[in-house]
């Protein structure tokens, strides 16, 4: 059987779809690609409802809120390797979320980085391990923001399409 899956129908028939974002950010470059995102939500579905927390504050459970889940977070060279995820958001998921089970649930993935690195936006990568691994379902293809994200507002407003279409999209069921 065919079915109209969308993120609110899914999971709360009678409720708005609910967004939580989670994400890790040093300088902010991480904050205002999140922050794009949910203003090209806003103006796209203004139904949704969309909640940002930040990793330091976010505990295990927390990870399971809402309808959808977006983690996104810049790469840091934690422990003076290149290519970790952000200090706060490792810690959230590789020490305090580290037995999560996600169940199942939609979810979505932002990572950031510099090309001066040799390994250039490996959060990306990293979220998206967390997620396969501890059974979340990945709905679409991990964002990737190299470089400053200032002028590179149109790909994260094609992404936020991407995502949307992606939680309407007919799933062979
Ligand atoms: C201490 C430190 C280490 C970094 N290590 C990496 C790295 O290994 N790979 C990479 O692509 N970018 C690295 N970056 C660049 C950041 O990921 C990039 O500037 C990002 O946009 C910062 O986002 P934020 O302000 O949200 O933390 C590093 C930046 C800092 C300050």
């Amino acid at each position: 059987m065919n079915a109209i899956s969308t993120v609110g129908s899914v999971a709360n028939p009678s409720e708005r779809p609910r967004l939580h974002i989670v994400f890790a950010s040093t300088s902010g470059h991480t904050e205002y690609v999140v922050d794009t995102l949910i203003n090209t939500l806003n103006l796209l579905v203004p139904d949704w409802e969309i909640e940002k927390s930040m990793a330091e504050r976010t505990h295990p459970q927390d990870l399971l809120r809402g309808d959808l889940l977006l983690l996104a977070s810049s790469t840091w060279n934690t422990w003076s390797v290149e290519g970790q995820l952000n200090p706060h958001m490792w810690e959230l998921l590789q020490k305090e979320a580290k037995e999560l089970d996600l169940a199942g649930k939609p979810s979505a993935c932002v990572g950031l980085g510099d090309h001066r690195y040799f390994y250039t936006a490996r959060a990306a990568d990293r979220l998206q391990q967390y997620i396969e691994t501890h059974r979340g379902r990945l709905i679409l293809p991990t964002l990737k923001i190299v470089d400053e994200p200032y002028g590179q507002e149109d790909v994260v407003g094609d992404w936020a399409k991407q995502l949307l279409l992606a939680t309407t999209r007919t799933s062979g069921v």
